[in-house]
Parts: C-alpha cells; structure tokens; sequence
C-alpha cells in the first residue's frame, strides 16, 4: 500500500474559509489530508477507510432547513471525529443536543477554560486564548455528551461524547489566534485517532517520480516554464523522473521582472540538464500590445500571443505526447475536480487561460496533491534555488499589468529597475518571506519635480507590499518607514525617469493586488 495512504483524515467541507487551512495544519503534523464534499456517504469514508474525520465551521445555522447536513451514519461508523463550530454545532444536532442564536456571541478572541482532564487537551493550560466566529453556539447537550472547556459565554466550548471518539470544538483550532490551536489538532490526530504522522514530503516525492515513470514510459512531455515556484518545481520533478525525455519552454515574453528568465534558463540548463527551448518573443508581444491601455484587452492579447508561441514550439518537439502542468491542490479543489471533494465554488481564477482547452496533450499534474507551502519544501528538496523557490507569485501578464497605459520597451525597463530595487530591499530588511507579495507599479501620469536647479517632469512610481493567506484577501505590508525611503530615495536616484514615488496603503477588498 502506498505509503501516502497509511494515515489519512477527511476534512468535511461545509463552506468554511477555514477548510483549507484545517487541511494543510493537519499535514504540518505529518498526517496526510483531504478535503472532501461534506455530503460524502458513511459508506464511501468507509471505503477510504480513514484515521479519522473533521466537519469544518461553516456560514449556515445547522437549523435553516437549507442548511448543509452530513449523512448521519457517519457517526455510528466508530471513527474519531472533531466538529469544529458549525461541524460541532451539527455534531451535537445530530445527537440530541440543541443550538440557539446566542444574543451575547463571542467573535474574535476569547479566554477558555478546561474544565475538565481530557486527551484533546492534553499539554494544554488549563486557560488559554481561542477565536470564535460564530453566532450560534450549542445551548444544550444530550446526555451522552459533556463538556471539556467553556468561555464566560459559552458553557460548550469544547464538548466529547461519553462513549463514542465524537468531539466538538466550539472554537477555530486552525487560526493562529487560537494559542494552543495546534496542540488541541495534535492531541485529536495522536491520541484520538491514533496517528503516527508518517505523512512525509520526501516520500511523496518519491512516489510520485516511479508513478511519472511508470506512466510516461518511453514517451516525452513538455512542460511550460513560466518563472514561477510552481512550474519551476514540475519541471524540477519530471528532470528526475524521466531526465531527457522532459522538454521545457520558456516563452520569453519581455514582460518578466529583472534576471527572471536567465535565472530560469541557468537553472534548467546548467543544473538539471533539461532539453531547454527558449522561444525568444519580446518583439511579438511588444507589437500585440502597441498602444492597448485597456487591462482586459491587454490580457487577451498577451494569452493569444502566449498560445500561439507555445503551441509553434511545442509542434517542432517531436514525439510529445504529454503536457506538464502546475495544477495544485487549492485549484483542483476550488475547480471541483477531485472525485470526493466538495463541488466547484464560483471564483474568479486568474490562473486559468494560457492553453487552450483542445490542446492534444495528455496532462501530467504532479503537483495536485500539494497546498503551496508544501509545493515550495519540494522544491527545495529537489535541488532548486531558494531564490526561485520563494519568489512571490507573479501575474501570468506579467509587467504589462503593471504598467499603467500604454506598454513599451522603455516604460518596461523602468518598470523592472523600480520592481528590482524594491525587492531587493524588501530581502535586506529580511522582510520577503513576510510579505506575501511586493512589487512596484509604473503609473500614466507625470508630475512635477526639481532636481538641482531644473523643473522635472517624470513618472511615478507606486510601491504595493500586500500580506495575505490565500490572495483573496489582502492587507497592505506595514512596512517600516526606513524602508520605504531607501526604496524611495534608490528608485529616484538609480532609474531615470522617475520622479515621486508612492506606497499604496489599500487592502483586498475593496482594491485588488494588482492595479489592473
Ligand atoms: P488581484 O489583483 O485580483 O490578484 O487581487 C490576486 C492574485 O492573482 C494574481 N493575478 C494574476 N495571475 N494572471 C495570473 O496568472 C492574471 O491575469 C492575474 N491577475 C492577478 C495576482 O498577482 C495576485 O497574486
């Protein structure tokens, strides 16, 4: 038996921002997890046969008819399982208890208190910080459950079935507001379910290399480099399961930040030795988007050009017969493409696009297991650069929706001296990997300006640094004031044409990350 499938919990989905984030807490403790459709039948989980289940939070209230119900039969499978707020709330329904609107609810932080001894909270004080986020709370409970932990307002912080391995949490174990969050999972997973926490990287790497080989036999797959951490780690991937037979394309867009693309090509060339096509296309795309200021066009434009440079080199590959992609686990959630997972939500994915769908290819994802985090461990256990492995995502349009208005070679190298400093300077403070994505933005306006004795009349320049989980949200970086002058002062100084430079205090929503 793989050894991916030793030790697995299902996370039930009931529409929790949080379900994810559940997911990727319980793999940092080695156990392999999954997100499944909360309405899974007690039979299947059954056939999945795992260590044990959490029923995620969720928006609903368990009593509005159209609530979201799991099938009742789970609970009498003999599986550990841990609700968590909405999940509890249902957990307690479904045996007997009650839940009402609480009129004095608690969201945010509160102080809870173990009342009882109990394994879940085994190693953790007696009082602690949690975070609640919910309007509903369980008011009363059948008497085959009891209570482990209350706050001031919730008598049923924490609940356990007598008998069976049933366990509610009122709170959200899974944020980091909750101090002692990861102990409470860490207890469920060890001493309730009884996991070992094989779940390993290292494993799943190997796995994957013998299930590529298998599969590719004696045929060859190409794969697009875009610069990314994702592409770059399924091509670091493939080099070591099948060498020669992996082809790559990198599409040279000139739209890329400073030293992206050589990084890229020293990487795959002088490292791992893969048959490197570079299709050198700065010219093509150049004239695609003369004079185009509208941010949807440019973007149409620059997917057209893109397919059609892909699909001309890949044609002069021959004997291609599959197609790499960096297809990860979110996206193959949030698309609903896993046979158990939960259906499709509606959302905007930018990364879609970029190959049309007819394209006569069978797809390898290697990569559809894995959240980013474990994406970017990977990556650095096959060898790649920290440099490429912690790069922040980046635009499949690249600069050119970055600089405002018209898109030219000159507004272009600007733009990439400006976007370099900042990050350079972000590294040297040592605040790269806190943010989560920063970069700078040419803007179509000019100001006024004195250098010496003389008026200016330049660009300028925004710096945006945003914080963010899942980059549907977002809060601007703050960023500290002596930084901001040095990337000021270096931008004004070392790039020509520019003049003022501004820091972009807007968070997501209402504004987005990127200006276009
Ligand atoms: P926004 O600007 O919508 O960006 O807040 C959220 C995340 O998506 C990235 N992004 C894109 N990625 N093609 C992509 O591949 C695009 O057209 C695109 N637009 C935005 C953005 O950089 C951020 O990480």
């Amino acid at each position: 038996m793989s050894r991916l499938a030793d030790e697995k919990v299902l996370v039930l989905d009931f529409g929790s921002q949080y379900a994810q984030l559940i997911a990727r807490r319980v793999r940092h403790q080695q156990v392999y997890c999954e997100i499944v459709r909360h309405d899974i039948s007690a039979q299947r989980i059954k056939e999945i046969a795992p260590k044990g289940i959490i029923l995620s939070g969720g928006p609903a209230s368990v009593y509005e008819t159209a609530a979201p119900k799991c099938d009742p039969d789970i609970f009498s499978l003999g599986l550990p399982v841990l609700g968590i707020c909405y999940g509890m709330q249902l957990a307690c329904e479904a045996l007997g208890g009650e839940v009402k609107n609480t009129p004095s609810r608690e969201y945010g932080r509160a102080h809870c208190t173990v009342t009882a001894t109990n394994d879940l909270f085994a190693d953790v004080p007696e009082k602690s910080q949690v975070w609640m986020s919910h309007g509903d709370q369980v008011s009363s409970v059948s008497a085959d459950f009891s209570a482990l932990a209350a706050t001031d307002t919730c008598p049923f912080a924490a609940v356990k079935d007598r008998e069976l391995p049933i366990y509610g949490l009122q709170f959200h174990p899974e944020v980091k507001h909750t101090e002692h969050g990861s102990k409470i999972l860490g207890n469920f997973l060890a001493k309730v379910c009884g996991c070992k926490g094989t779940w390993r990287l290292g494993d799943f790497a190997e796995e994957t290399v013998e299930a590529v080989r298998r599969r590719v036999g004696d045929g060859r797959v190409i794969c697009g480099l875009s610069g990314g951490v994702d592409s770059s780690v399924v091509a670091a991937l493939l080099a070591q399961a099948i060498g020669p037979r992996l082809s790559c394309i990198l599409v040279d867009n000139g739209l890329l930040r400073k030293g992206e693309a050589q990084s890229v090509i020293g990487e795959f060339t002088d490292h791992f030795k893969t048959d490197l096509h570079v299709v050198k296309a700065e010219d093509k795309f150049l004239q695609a988007l003369a004079g185009e200021t509208n941010p949807q066009e440019k973007r149409r434009k620059i997917g057209h050009a893109f397919i059609e440079c892909f699909a001309d080199e890949a044609a002069k590959i021959e004997d291609a017969h599959f197609l790499a992609q960096g297809t990860l686990y979110p996206d193959v959630i949030e698309s609903g493409g896993s046979q158990d997972g939960p259906a499709a939500t509606i959302k905007l994915h930018h990364n879609v696009g970029g190959l049309p769908e007819d394209i006569d290819f069978e797809l390898i994802e290697p990569l559809r297991d894995l959240f980013k985090d474990e994406v970017r461990e990977l990556g650095l256990q096959l060898g790649l650069p920290e440099d490429i492995v912690w790069r922040h995502p980046f635009p499949g349009p690249g600069l050119a929706v970055r600089c405002l208005g018209k898109v030219s070679k000159t507004r272009l190298d600007t733009l990439r001296e400006a976007d370099a400093i900042v990050v350079e300077e972000i590294k040297a403070a040592g605040l790269y990997r806190q943010t989560s994505q920063s970069f700078a933005v040419l803007l179509p306006i000019q100001s006024v300006g004195v250098m010496g004795d003389a008026r200016t009349y330049e660009d300028a320049v925004a710096v945006r640094s945003v914080d963010s989980e899942d980059f549907m949200t977002a809060d601007w970086s703050r960023l500290p004031y002596d930084l901001l002058a040095r990337i000021s002062t270096r931008i004004i100084n070392e790039v020509s044409g520019v003049n003022r430079v501004v820091y972009d205090i807007s968070s997501k929503p209402p504004a987005t990350i990127e200006w276009e």
